[in-house]
């Protein structure tokens, strides 16, 4: 993966030692912290077609970005589903696209008492009986949802209690629902930790991210909102997870302080968003800095035909032009565009193709920027009063 900036910075802050020091008792930082032999092998026993997983939130969105990425671009040996919303359409519609026997379901919770994930779990009871070939427990270890698997006799993979859910896809949480449906754990692993070993290593990672953690940082109160402009359908989940991973981690209050910061995450989707967020972008308000991402190789041949269309003849200029190169341009002219009025933060990011190794980088790459940019801003990333509070209110309604 490339990563270009094309922003000046010229006052970095080394915060290495405090992400040293954090690393300590911040458990994202060395995930996994178990082998990855049992997951593998779990996955060898399971007769599943299809895997579901029922969470919310950080307990759900890693693994799913993850699978549709991967899905894009190659089949894969199991569908993997996702029943995170209380959408009583939405659940029916999703629980009518697979036969329940031939289903396992994958509780994820790591509090194991989150009202969404226990209410279809409680639903799924009602409709196929708790069984250890069809239901799954993840969880941390002492939670009420962990009991209850030991009740039932279903298998358990725990959660490190030192990680957040939202920092939590290279843990069992996102690693066993993809071993289940055969994405290639091992190489996103290998991608994770070329990020891991190069800033820990204070190697090339360690000075990108430096610079551009200072300058999120540093550039907060103009700059506060980041957009992400994928280059691929594939990136629409991933999108969504880097929502959640910045705006729930670094939309907060200063330690020690009643000042709020935040910085606010938009997720946008080329080409399809160029005819629409772009224009907001280009003309409106200079709060938003842009990070394009771009797939170098889509490895797929399809191509404009070299077909003349009547009084489209103009258009003749994309003929035999590969659609790989097409949205590439589309990007490019973007970022041409975005760096020529020199007052847009830029960044652009290439991965190599659509594989498990790029986008382990990628995780590891935003998870590694959020807590250096919580860090800057004097936050701890790792809470969630503001989503916890609204958990609270909604179990006082209940009772
Ligand atoms: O990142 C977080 O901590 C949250 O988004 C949680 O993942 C989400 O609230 C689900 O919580 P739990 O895993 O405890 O069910």
């Amino acid at each position: 993966m490339t990563n270009k900036l094309y922003f000046e910075n010229k006052n970095i802050k080394d915060i290495t030692q405090t992400i040293e020091a954090e690393r300590e008792t911040i458990g994202f930082y060395d995930l996994p912290l178990e082998t990855i032999d049992d997951y593998a092998a779990y996955a060898q026993t399971c007769e599943a077609t299809d895997i579901v997983i029922v969470g919310i939130g950080g307990s759900a969105l890693g693994a799913s970005a993850i699978y549709k990425f991967i899905h894009s671009a190659r089949p894969l040996e199991k569908t993997l589903h996702v029943l995170d919303t209380t959408d009583p359409i939405v659940l029916a519609r999703r629980l009518a696209k697979f036969r329940l026997e031939d289903a396992l379901f994958v509780i994820i919770s790591k509090s194991g008492n989150t009202i969404e994930t226990v209410a279809v779990l409680k639903y799924l009871t009602t409709l196929l009986p708790l069984n250890p070939k069809n239901y799954l427990i993840i969880t941390d270890s002492g939670s009420p949802l962990e009991a209850f698997a030991r009740v039932h006799g279903l298998r358990t993979f725990t959660i490190p209690t030192n990680v957040g859910g939202r920092f939590s896809v290279l843990s069992a949480v996102g690693l066993v629902p993809l071993a289940l449906v055969g994405v290639n754990i091992k190489a996103l692993l290998e991608g994770a930790n070329s990020v891991r070993s190069s800033f820990f290593q204070r190697d090339d990672y360690c000075t990108l991210l430096l610079k551009k953690a200072t300058y999120y940082a540093q550039h907060a109160n103009t700059y506060n909102i980041n957009c992400l402009f994928s280059y691929s359908e594939s990136f629409r989940e991933f999108n969504a997870w880097y929502v959640q991973l910045w705006g729930e981690s670094l939309g907060k209050k200063q330690r020690a302080s009643e000042l709020h910061v935040g910085l606010t995450p938009v997720g946008l989707i080329g080409p399809t968003d160029q005819h629409s967020f772009l224009q907001l972008i280009v003309e409106g308000k200079r709060d938003k800095s842009v990070t394009v991402i771009k797939v170098k190789a889509f490895e797929n041949a399809m191509h404009v035909p070299a077909v003349t269309l009547e009084h489209l003849e103009s258009m003749d200029l994309i003929n035999g032009l590969a659609f790989s190169d097409l949205i590439n341009m589309q990007a490019d002219s973007i970022i041409e565009s975005l760096d020529l009025l020199g007052d847009i933060p830029l960044d652009v990011i290439e991965i190599e193709r659509i594989d498990e190794y790029s986008m382990g980088i990628l995780i590891y790459y935003y998870e590694l920027l959020t807590a250096m940019v919580a860090t800057m801003l004097g936050i701890n990333a790792y809470d969630q009063p503001g989503v916890e509070m609204g958990k609270k209110i909604l179990k006082e309604k209940l009772s």
